[in-house]
């Protein structure tokens, strides 16, 4: 274990980590509960089992977060927001599905610190076993993903009131959770400029994804929001073109970034309206209003990310 990095980042970034994808992790289990038809026993109780494991994470998480995790993440709307609450007992009220309301309580009012770690508490060994735990979560999740994916797909062996997209929207985000606890076990350090060209490329993609899905549960009669839905999938596909493969963006990230950027705070304005007339009954979709939040707070994540300051390049030193 010596390549294990143990310092106040490793514990910091860990439990950010978890806040954020183990509450994602355990909504998109609910998701797909509540898409399941009731016949389907064993899958029903699949993800439920599920929505209990990421919970149990995101318990635990929160149990070693104060006064370690930092402000910035803590009121940068990705954990909750103003309508997580609202949009968790609504669901829960009209699915059905049990929702630990309470995690949400406790990580409203969650203290935020320097990442200071007191010695002797022995907090990195906790994360340790955390990290492996979610790890192995996230891993089983993937491959209930991948495998009712092929079902409704190509078995055709199973119907499901979710698009067959959205079990791999679920599964592409389910992997980029890994591949960030994997780094964080590991102690990996990756070139900045790579990964920062590697989340935006991840994000837009998953933005215009958000996008197409909203347009798609929209109801025909809202006319003027699924062309808004529709313009938003088209700014994220044209800024995924002028990535190209990746490669060739180290030149023109800045540029790129601006109006990703630009994009990006569209598209949230977009999610948190919806969000707010879905609560108030005002939007006829099939859009749930714990989705209409999900998504919402998958935005709020990437606009962090995005406000970071772009890595420096070294000319001549690769
Ligand atoms: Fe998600
Ligand atoms: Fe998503």
């Amino acid at each position: 274990m010596s390549t294990m990095p143990m310092t106040g980042d490793f514990v910091r970034e860990s439990l950010e980590l978890h806040l954020f994808w183990a509450r994602i992790m355990k909504e998109h289990a609910i998701f797909d509960e509540d898409g399941f038809e009731c016949k389907d026993v064993a899958l029903l109780q699949e993800a439920e089992n599920f929505k209990c494991k990421f919970e149990e994470i995101l318990y635990e998480a929160i149990c070693l977060a104060p006064g370690v995790i930092s402000a910035e993440v803590l009121q940068s709307g990705e954990l909750f927001t103003d309508k997580t609450l609202m949009a968790e007992q609504k669901m829960l009220e009209l699915s059905g599905i049990a929702i630990n309301t309470q995690l949400t309580v406790n990580e409203l009012n969650l203290q935020p610190g320097m990442g200071m770690i007191p010695p002797g508490t022995g907090i990195e060994e906790k994360i340790c076993v955390l990290n492996e735990k979610a790890l192995t979560c996230a891993q089983a999740m993937a491959a209930f993903l991948q495998r009712v994916y092929d079902d409704v797909t190509k078995a055709c062996c199973l119907f499901t009131h979710n698009l067959p997209s959205i079990f791999q929207h679920q599964l592409d985000e389910t992997k980029m959770y890994m591949k960030h606890i994997l780094r964080l076990q590991r102690g990996q350090l990756v070139d900045p400029t790579f990964h920062r060209v590697e989340m935006e490329m991840f994000w837009n993609q998953i933005m215009k994804e958000h996008a197409e899905v909203i347009r798609q549960l929209l109801d025909p009669k809202e006319e003027p929001l699924i062309e808004k839905a529709n313009m938003h999938a088209k700014a994220f596909k044209k800024i995924q073109e002028e990535f190209e493969d990746g490669t060739q963006a180290k030149t023109n990230l800045q540029q790129i970034t601006r109006e990703t950027y630009a994009a990006t705070l569209s598209l949230k304005d977009f999610k948190a309206t919806n969000a707010e007339l879905i609560l108030a009954c005002q939007l006829k979709s099939t859009i749930s209003a714990l989705l209409a939040d999900h998504v919402l707070r998958e935005t709020n994540h990437y606009l962090r990310i995005l406000e970071m300051p772009l890595p420096e390049f070294h000319g001549g030193r690769g």
